[in-house]
């Protein structure tokens, strides 16, 4: 039998001695559910990864979100919103198109509130990620490569979706690429949260673009605030966002194939356009220098990061890193894979990568 612990209530005695409440910084509170463990992600010093001492960089680990990425805070806005107006009930079906963490989220949410949930994804996702969605009790419907070449899988997707939301009587859609809680969740989330933590003194932050609602509302935060932050779109060469021209792209997760409705009238002062091979550097640099296993667009971010730091001397940066490397074991992570799918053999990617200072003992 275990010995009762110090503290423990004596028989007969029904209540327990006040105790000094104490003090619980909001991100070690309980959570009430897996929902309400959304957010509150840690802001991480960055000090191996940059050559240039001076440059004071945190990384944003939104892979520390229970679904695993940055999708989970619009997946569950969306839904809560939804609910809130009314617009679901407990027999309204889910249909979302996703590149993966969107659908994560949305699967996690639905399951929670016990929704029916299916998910559009195209030939691109990864089986694991599949089986993510899957555990979680989505229904997933895969789109195979269109034959035509002009319509791209995004395109083939938003397709099928419109068939399934024509299909069910009562069913939502509801479309990270024009829902306002996409951007919202992200200002009253995620930019909020690195405001809070740096009291303010960010000079730039680095966000990775595909729906743009990261983007959009680290933007509305900045400007409701009137801080003096500035922010630098990273988009993927290949993707249509901020007239890019169209051209076949790999890592999931950045960049567009269409202009999603939350991009438009949304102006970026300053873009910086990554390479496929570009995110699996940063990745592999960042691993090394500070052992944080981030995924594909957060690689490419950080690779921005890098390119930039002559402007950056002195500055106070944040990369908002999407995911876990987790997620790219077998691509990112995976030489063969890099040689094969990239043309990048292991002696010129050590190259890429270069050399990191981790003397901290
Ligand atoms: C891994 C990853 N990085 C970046 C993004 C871009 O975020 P947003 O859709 O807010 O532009 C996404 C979106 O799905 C993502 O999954």
């Amino acid at each position: 039998m275990l010995a009762p612990s110090p503290g423990a209530r004596p028989p007969g005695v029904t209540r327990l001695p006040d105790v000094p409440s104490i003090e619980v910084p909001p991100a070690r509170r309980a959570r009430t559910s897996v929902l309400d463990a959304v957010g509150d992600t840690p802001l991480i010093a960055v000090t191996g990864f940059l050559d240039d001492p001076t440059v004071r960089l945190h990384v944003k680990l939104e892979a520390a979100n229970p679904g695993g990425s940055a999708k989970d805070r619009p997946a569950v806005a969306m839904i809560d919103q939804a609910i809130a107006s009314g617009r679901i009930t407990r027999s309204t079906v889910i249909v979302e198109s996703t590149s993966c963490n969107t659908g994560i989220g949305l699967a996690q949410a639905c399951r929670f509130y016990d929704l029916r949930c299916i998910l559009v994804v195209d030939e691109r996702a990864r089986p694991q990620n599949v089986a993510i969605m899957r555990a979680l009790g989505a229904e997933l419907d895969v789109v195979a490569t269109p034959t035509d070449p002009n319509v791209d899988l995004l395109a083939a997707r938003l397709a099928r979706v419109a068939t399934l939301v024509a299909e069910f009587d009562d069913v939502h859609w509801p479309d990270q690429y024009s829902n306002p809680a996409n951007p919202r969740a992200h200002a009253t989330g995620t930019m909020a949260e690195i405001d809070a933590a740096l009291d303010g003194h960010v000079d730039v932050v680095f966000v990775a673009v595909s729906s743009t609602g990261t983007l959009g509302g680290c933007l509305d935060h900045i400007r409701g605030r009137e801080l003096p932050t500035r922010v630098v779109a990273v988009d993927a060469y290949g993707s249509v966002l901020f007239g890019g021209t169209r051209a076949p792209r790999i890592i999931p997760g950045l960049g567009a194939g269409r202009l999603p409705a939350l991009a438009q009238g949304r102006a970026v002062e300053r873009l910086v356009r990554v390479s496929d091979l570009d995110c699996v550097v940063g990745c592999r640099r960042i691993a090394r220098s500070d052992a944080l296993l981030v995924g594909g667009s957060a690689g490419g971010v950080l690779q921005a990061v890098r390119g930039m730091q002559a402007e950056l001397a002195g500055l106070r940066c944040v990369v908002i890193a999407a995911d876990s490397g987790h997620r790219y074991l077998d691509t990112v992570f995976d030489d063969g894979w890099v040689e094969r799918t990239l043309g990048c053999p292991p002696d010129r990617l050590a190259e890429l990568v270069g050399t990191v200072t981790t003397a901290r003992l």
